[in-house]
This record gives C-alpha cells, structure tokens and sequence, in this order.
C-alpha cells in the first residue's frame, strides 16, 4: 500500500539530525522558549523573507493571535475561502468576528480577488487568502485590494512554506502570515506547532504578548487578556533541524509533481502547473470522485479528500447565512490528493500514474 501521507517516514529520513536536536534540549536545562526557540523564529524568518516569526502552538492559535493583535473582533467581516482547512474560519470565529466565504479561482483553487472585491462592506476589516495545496493566491491583486479599502490582509501559508509568486515567498506579501508545523506540513514538527510573521515590529510585539498571558515586559505586566499558546522548546530545536533541508525537499516534491503531470496526461483533471508551487498535495479532480478513489484504493494507493464539505456549509458555519458557492462546491465534491510526499510517492510514482489512469478508464465506462 503506498499511503497518502506519512509523516514519520520524514522523521526517519532526518533522524540524526532530530535526534541531536532532542538531545541538545534534553542536556540544555530548558523546556520552554530559550535560545532554541529564538534560533528558530530567527531562522524562519529568513527564510520567509520578512523581519519578524513569533512561534506558537498550532496555525489555528497563529491565526487567533494575527487578528487579535490586528484588532479584529466582534462587529468585523473577514473575507475568506470555504475550500479550506476549518482552522481559518474557526479562527474568524473565535476572535468574535464574521467569516464571509468567497469563492474561488477554478484553476488555481484559490481565493478569487474579484469575488473578494465583490463581497467588501463598510465592516469588512481583513482578508484572509489560502494558498492551498502549496500554490499561491493571486497576491499581487489580493495585496492592491488589501490597500485600496485599508484592510489588514492575513496569508494562510498553512500549506505553503516555501512557495512564491512574483518572485516574493509566502508571508512576505501579507500584513502578517500564519504557519502550521502540524506533522504533515511541507515543514513539519513530531506533534503540534505554528507561527506567525510579519514585517511589522509592533504587530510583531503584540503577537508575542499575546501568547504569553499578554506579557509586554520582563516584569511581567498584562495590559490585555491573553491565553497561553507557544511553540514547545523541543519542537522548535526539532524544526530547526528540519528547515535547511526544506528547499531540497521543495525541490523533490517539484520532481514528483512534474512525473505525476506529465504521466497522468489528460486522464483526470489536473491541479494547473504553477512553478511557485510547492506542492503540499497533488489535488487531481474527477466528476466520479469517490469511485476513482475507490479503484485507487483498490490498487494499493491512498488517497485524501481536502476538503468536503467545504466550510460555509459545515454546522458551525450554516447560520451565518452564506450564500451557495457553486465553484468551491463543485471541486469539494471533486478534488482527491494523491500521494505526493518525496519519501513515499517519489519510488511509487509509475504506480501512482498507472493506477489514475486505469481508474479513470473504468470510471469513464
Ligand atoms: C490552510 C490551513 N489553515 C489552518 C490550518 C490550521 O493549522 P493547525 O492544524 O496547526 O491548527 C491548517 C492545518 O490544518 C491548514 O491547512
């Protein structure tokens, strides 16, 4: 069986290094903050192009923390997508705002800036874009947008460390960005882990507060309320041991969606190149979606709907009121991740290919 993700197996690969990682924490008298959270809120900042990382417990609390320091609260509309993990929209949620789901570019699977425009009102106060599956949102008009009507644009890099467009990094566009380390991320830490970023020292300043009871100083003085939420110690000496391996392993994953495009040809629908993308899942897209998915299975491949149903639909969302969404609906029920992970699909991929295609033939009959 190959599986659709495997964490673990990531794990494995990189074990010296982890494991050297764990022993540094272990012999280091630390188990919270320290210098092994700082070097790597340092070294991730670098990579994403931007002066600021703030790590903290998960991408949803990243997000929390992004639009509360931002101001965002009760009375506020956030614009967002519906095809998206339900962190994004819980998160809205949380803060007391006002998820507004837009929908989506059906190439690009990401945030349509005209039906964004469209859905801005005198209390809209933020946008959130997805870049998901690892592409990037059209950011050059989601940005211009942002400025026209004075909204705080958050990027969801949850799916998409590492990516660009126009020559600019995920998180490098927005006014903050936000990350998850969850196991299966292109960054991935062995339990939970997030971040977020930003180009703006006072933001940033907020942020930290934020995730530490509203701490501002040393002498531990709250001037808001504030939870607890940070990166653990031991997961950021772990993800420091990860992230400069990440551009070689942005680059296989390039190699394994190039085979997969270029094998599976015209079969199915398939996820638009994009060479920014870094390609978090291979998202293929069928009108029979749940019988390719079947005779994958029963071929020996995994695979993984993400995500139905989509969010504006879900319970915790349907009273909002949100109107159908026909786009995000249809590729909801049609989009299947195939295996993309180098450490699996990369010696599986003939077999990826010859199992989607035969699938496809049975399906069309
Ligand atoms: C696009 C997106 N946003 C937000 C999140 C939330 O991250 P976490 O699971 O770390 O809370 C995820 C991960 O599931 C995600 O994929």
């Amino acid at each position: 069986m190959v599986p659709q993700a495997a964490p673990m197996r990531r794990i494995a690969r990189y074990r010296p290094a982890i494991d050297a990682a764990i022993a540094r924490v272990l012999d280091g008298g630390t188990a919270i903050g320290g210098v092994e959270v700082a070097a790597f809120e340092a070294a991730f900042a670098a990579f994403c192009g931007v002066g600021h990382a703030i790590g903290c417990g998960n991408g949803t609390d990243a997000l929390v923390l992004a639009l509360r320091a931002a101001g965002i609260g009760p009375g506020d509309e956030v614009i967002t997508v519906a095809l998206t993990a339900h962190g994004t929209a819980q998160a809205i949620r949380l803060v007391g705002a006002m998820p507004v789901f837009v929908e989506v570019d059906a190439a690009t699977r990401t945030m349509d800036p005209a039906a964004a425009a469209a859905a801005i009102t005198p209390r809209t106060t933020a946008l959130i874009p997805v870049h998901l599956y690892g592409q990037m949102a059209d950011m050059p008009a989601l940005a211009t947008l942002a400025a026209q009507h004075g909204l705080f644009l958050l990027e969801d890099c949850a799916q998409a460390h590492g990516a660009e467009i126009a020559g600019r990094r995920a998180g490098s566009w927005g006014h903050a960005a936000v990350f998850s380390f969850y196991p299966t991320k292109n960054l991935g830490a062995v339990g939970d882990g997030g971040a977020v970023i930003t180009q703006d020292a006072a933001l940033a300043e907020r942020i930290r507060a934020l995730t530490s009871y509203g701490w501002t100083d040393a002498r531990r003085i709250s001037d808001v309320v504030a939870g607890n939420s940070r990166l653990d110690t031991m997961q950021a000496a772990i993800l420091a041991a990860l992230l400069p391996h990440l551009d070689e392993a942005i680059a296989e994953r390039r190699a394994v969606a190039a085979a997969l495009h270029a094998g599976i040809g015209e079969a199915v629908i398939l996820p638009r190149w994009d060479d920014g993308a870094v390609w978090h899942q291979f998202v293929i897209a069928h009108p029979a979606r749940d019988r390719l998915a079947a005779c994958l299975a029963r071929d020996g491949i995994g695979t993984a709907v993400h995500y139905t149903p989509p969010l504006h639909v879900q319970p915790a969302f349907l009273s909002d009121g949100q109107p159908p969404l026909p786009i995000t609906e249809r590729l909801a029920a049609e989009v299947l991740s195939l295996p993309i992970q180098p450490e699996i699909a990369g010696p599986a991929i003939q077999a990826i290919i010859d199992a989607v295609r035969r699938g496809a033939a049975e399906c069309a009959r």
